[in-house]
């Protein structure tokens, strides 16, 4: 996307915090004022991006999707942002689960149907390979280390987290 390596910390707080509400059931009010908090603070960072961007473009998604905007008046601010967290929501959260979920052998995945095909499926296609493939070259002979799975919430297939030995 551009999006700074060193705001990597950052941006997964917010991705986590904004998606906090679409994971958990009837969400008590602390949880939507903090996912609207984490919401609003995503969208002054990626405002604040675009500025750089239209005044310094550079080789990657956003000063194409902040070019685009100038040139055909095709996207608005509030369409650039929209764009923006929801493929940096979008390539989080299943990126991360896709990795347990690959130690665990699972061989399925789904990107959906239609006009709402994921976006990111190729870029997971390449990922899933790539991370397992490193973790194997840093923990050879994994294990599960565990009897009992905790799977986060019924919305997005992920581990609490997947204990591994190694040897
Ligand atoms: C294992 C990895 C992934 C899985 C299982 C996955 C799954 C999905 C699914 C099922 C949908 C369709 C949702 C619907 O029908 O409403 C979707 C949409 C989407 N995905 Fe992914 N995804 C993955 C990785 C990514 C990545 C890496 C990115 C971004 C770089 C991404 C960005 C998006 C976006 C922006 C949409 C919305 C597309 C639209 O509404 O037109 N996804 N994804």
């Amino acid at each position: 996307m551009g999006v700074p390596v060193s705001d990597h910390e950052k941006l997964k707080h917010l991705s986590g915090k904004i998606i906090e509400f679409m994971a958990t059931p009837k969400p008590p009010l602390d949880v939507l004022l903090g996912s609207q908090d984490a919401l609003l603070a995503m969208q002054d960072y990626f405002r604040s991006i675009f500025k750089l961007r239209r005044s310094d473009p550079r080789d990657d998604l956003i000063s194409i999707l902040v070019t685009v905007e100038e040139a055909g008046d095709r996207l608005t601010e509030e369409e650039l942002i929209s764009t923006c967290v929801t493929v940096l929501i979008g390539g989080h959260e299943t990126t991360t689960n896709l990795i347990s979920s690959g130690m665990l052998a699972n061989r399925h995945l789904s990107f959906g149907y239609g006009p709402h095909f994921c976006v990111g499926a190729p870029l997971a296609r390449l990922e899933a390979p790539m991370a397992i493939n490193a973790l194997l070259r840093c923990l050879p002979h994994p294990e599960i280390a565990t009897d009992e799975l905790i799977w986060k919430n019924e919305m997005f297939r992920g581990l609490e987290r997947l204990p591994v030995s190694f040897g």
